[in-house]
């Protein structure tokens, strides 16, 4: 990876034996929020593409369970395991750290990793805390609020998921928009303040209405709103990598972007997102999110 005109990925700068940049961390992602500056996320699952991800600026690497769609051929993330899980977890982990790179890595916990009881979630959470998560991330709301503050008191940042939760897709009948409606409009708020008292720091809100999305990271001091399909009121943008490169083998959802149209390699469509996501071109409200 030395040549940017032989390497998809771009030219990584040369890893230096003292890093200059400051880690990411969540006193730095206050900060950010206090001055306005928006939150990246990227998923990524192995060493190469987070250690890419991590040069182009992108804060946050979420180990989604995602990859059990785009590494691993699954039909939805239910059948992803929580050693899955740990492997991709050490991978990224793995090199972000060969490029002293400075980005925050969520670990996805699973399907079946935390639902049976909070002995469970912390057993699940402390194997990927101990693959290099700096936070790990559950789905849903009303009963995962006492998890939530059992593993934040526990010492383990924690991040909400909220809105379309893949893992229940087949409960919520499709890939659909949620939230709609004043019922379910209050139903999430609900779920979210009370998630923000148990102590969760971030709120990953998928395709949730932009004005519900814009009004809970008001509401949300405590918790950074990281929207996907979520207009462009939060506090942050996340998107799955193969979706924003092009790559996805299915249909690409309205809220993706192809941000690898017009770039030379994937390290610039990472940077070309980073400053879309930052300068507020991304996402575009009439494009990609939902009233
Ligand atoms: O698993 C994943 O990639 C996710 C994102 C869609 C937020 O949860």
């Amino acid at each position: 990876m030395t040549n940017s005109s032989a390497s998809p990925y771009g030219t990584l700068p040369p890893a230096s034996p003292v890093s200059v940049r400051k880690p990411i961390s969540l006193p730095r992602m206050n900060e950010m929020r206090s001055r306005g500056e928006k939150i990246t996320m990227l998923t990524a699952y192995d060493a190469t593409f987070a250690a890419v991800a991590d040069a182009a600026g992108v804060e946050c690497i979420l180990v989604g369970d995602s990859l059990g769609m785009v590494c691993q051929g699954l039909s939805s993330t239910v059948g992803v395991s929580l050693e899955a899980m740990r492997y991709h977890v050490e991978c990224v982990s793995r090199g972000i750290r060969k490029v002293q790179g400075t980005a925050w890595i969520l670990g996805d916990l699973p399907f079946g990793s935390y639902q049976e009881s909070k002995e469970q979630a912390i057993r699940s959470a402390t194997v990927l805390m101990q693959a290099g998560a700096h936070m790990v991330k559950l789905e849903g709301g009303g009963w995962t609020t006492d998890i939530v503050s059992f593993l934040v008191e526990r010492g383990i940042p924690v991040a909400a998921h909220l809105g379309l939760t893949p893992q229940t897709v087949h409960s919520l009948g499709g890939y659909r928009v949620q939230g709609r409606g004043d019922d379910a409009a209050k139903k999430l708020r609900q779920e979210a303040l009370a998630l923000q008292d148990a102590g969760a720091s971030m709120m990953i809100l998928e395709m949730v209405p932009e004005p519900l999305s814009t009004e809970l990271t008001v509401e949300l001091p405590a918790c950074h709103t990281i929207g996907i399909g979520a207009g462009k009121g939060t506090a942050g943008q996340v998107l799955v990598m193969h979706d924003m490169l092009g790559i996805n083998l299915g249909k690409n959802p309205k809220f993706v972007h192809n941000f690898m149209a017009g770039e030379s390699s994937v390290l610039e469509a990472m940077r070309a997102y980073v400053a879309a996501v930052k300068n507020g071109t991304f996402p575009d409200n009439e494009k990609h999110a939902w009233t």
